[in-house]
């Protein structure tokens, strides 16, 4: 038996969430669909997807990953979707089924489970979320073994009208989005920032970072820069910064180059 779990991250959740549904699945492999790949030929029993959701839909990098995978092999094993979200996942679970109902495939389990928000661009972070951390870390056994057990919960239909105003508007917006990041004189060029982007889009240049326009908004940067140099416009500088306590910046690295 063997089972893999794509997953995409930028400040840990879901890299919490997908390590501890591999604890309890056989001979199970992590893959990052940041960078990481897929191979269609390998057969697995297990399939998950464990993301974040971004504008109440799915990241536009998972999007593309799920679509241009090629499932034909695996087409009877369990497949489980979570979105580690802020708590409003809107179609980022249905969207999902869709994309692979169109490969002949039904998702056979979706929950989101609501982990401390990230979007430090939009709102500081909360005071209290040390105890949403916990909260969170609290409800996983229970989804875990909803997941071993080939719990059968589907997602259920997608809202067409959410899906394709939710879809469009990362599209437009996300990819000149990096133009807002700025990098201060606290910036000692330890290349951390290109190191934990999921989506390869920063390139150091002169032990400075240079942000080349496909950007996720994933805050991965902004987040774990360890003298807090990079910031978004004029808006972070002072709403403090959060990463998942359970993952080291060491594994999510690893995890990326997986
Ligand atoms: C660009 C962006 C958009 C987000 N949009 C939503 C959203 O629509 N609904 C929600 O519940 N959380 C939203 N969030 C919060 C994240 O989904 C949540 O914090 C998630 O657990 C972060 O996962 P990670 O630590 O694995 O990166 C958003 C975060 C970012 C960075």
């Amino acid at each position: 038996m063997k089972s893999i779990i794509y997953y995409f991250t930028g400040t840990g959740n879901n890299l919490q969430v997908a390590k501890k549904i591999a604890e309890s699945l056989p001979d199970c492999k992590l893959v990052s669909m940041g960078k990481g790949r897929h191979d269609s030929n390998e057969v697995y029993d297990y399939i998950g997807f464990v993301y974040p959701t971004y504008a109440f839909n799915l990241p536009r990098r998972v999007t593309q990953f799920i679509s241009e995978m090629s499932l034909e092999k695996s087409k009877n094993a369990y497949f489980f979707a979570v979105t580690g979200c802020g708590g409003a996942s809107g179609v980022a679970l249905t969207a999902l089924a869709k994309i692979l109902e169109n490969k002949g495939i039904t998702l056979n389990f979706a929950e989101k489970i609501s982990m401390v928000s990230n979007y430090v661009a939009m709102y500081k972070m909360n005071e209290r979320n040390p105890e949403k951390y916990q909260i969170a870390t609290d409800r996983i056994p229970a989804l875990v073994q909803k997941i071993t057990a080939k719990t059968q919960q589907p997602a259920g239909k997608v809202n067409e009208l959410l899906n394709v105003s939710t879809s469009i508007a990362p599209k437009l917006i996300f990819p000149r989005k990096d133009k807002g990041f700025n990098v201060s004189d606290a910036c000692t060029g330890c290349g951390t920032c290109e190191a934990v982007c999921p989506a390869a889009n920063i390139v150091m240049k002169n032990k400075k970072p240079s942000f080349n326009h496909n950007c996720e908004q994933c805050m991965a940067c902004v987040q774990w820069c360890p003298k807090m140099a990079i910031n978004y416009k004029n808006k972070t500088q002072s709403r403090g910064r959060y990463t998942n306590p359970s993952i080291s910046l060491k594994e999510l690295i690893e995890g990326n180059n997986s």
